[in-house]
């Protein structure tokens, strides 16, 4: 199983770097998830309320701060506005800004993971969570972010029914919202990988 980790600069689309780490999945979803019989549940909003609601976490999906901050050195700046795509309530966010990173936006589509982020962090103004779905970010302007993370957001929407319509609305949006020097990193798991 590997976890991938590249890097999109929108300039460069068809550049891109890769990060590949062999690993073992810890859990029984993330098992699922990247399974051939991988559930369309994992493409609904309900069932990450559900989730979110039986289990508050923390949790963080296939990797953890401590060994994508090699990366996110790489491309992204302390004082860039970053954006993180489904954000769960993986501590990521705050393990960023306790980095040093200023202004980092959180987004996800269940309401009660958004409510429950909200009220753990509100005594730290460079962390925002806001509920929105990656594919209608309208409420962002064009071009305003200068690097976007997503961690099994795009896994998630590929699992769930109409996967090609979601997955290209949501890498239009990501496409919109970034800066012209901007970059997209995506982390991801695919059992079928050969790079
Ligand atoms: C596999 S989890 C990853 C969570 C977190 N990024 C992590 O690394 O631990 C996928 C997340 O995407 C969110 N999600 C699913 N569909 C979404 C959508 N259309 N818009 C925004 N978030 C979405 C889910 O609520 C869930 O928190």
């Amino acid at each position: 199983m590997y976890c991938g980790c590249f890097c999109f600069p929108k300039q460069r689309p068809f550049i891109s770097t890769a990060t590949l780490t062999e690993f073992e999945l810890e859990t029984e979803r993330e098992r699922e998830m990247t399974s051939s019989t991988a559930t369309h549940a994992y493409g609904e909003p309900s069932y990450w309320d559900q989730r979110y609601s039986e289990d508050p976490g923390p949790f963080d999906w296939y990797q953890k701060y401590k060994t994508l901050a090699p990366l996110f050195d790489v491309y992204i700046r302390r004082s860039h506005h970053l954006l993180v795509v489904g954000c769960g309530n993986s501590t990521l966010g705050e393990e960023l800004v306790s980095d040093g990173y200023l202004d980092v936006v959180n987004i996800d589509i269940s309401s009660v993971v958004v409510e429950a982020m909200q009220k753990k962090h509100e005594d730290k103004p460079e962390l925002k969570y806001i509920k929105m779905d990656v594919r209608d970010m309208s409420a962002f302007e064009s071009s305003s972010f200068d690097a976007v993370i997503d961690k099994g957001t795009l896994d998630s929407l590929m699992c769930g029914q109409n996967a090609h319509h979601n997955t290209s609305k949501m890498l239009e949006e990501v496409g919109r919202i970034l800066k012209d020097n901007g970059a997209y990193i995506l982390v991801f798991v695919t059992s079928g990988f050969s790079g």
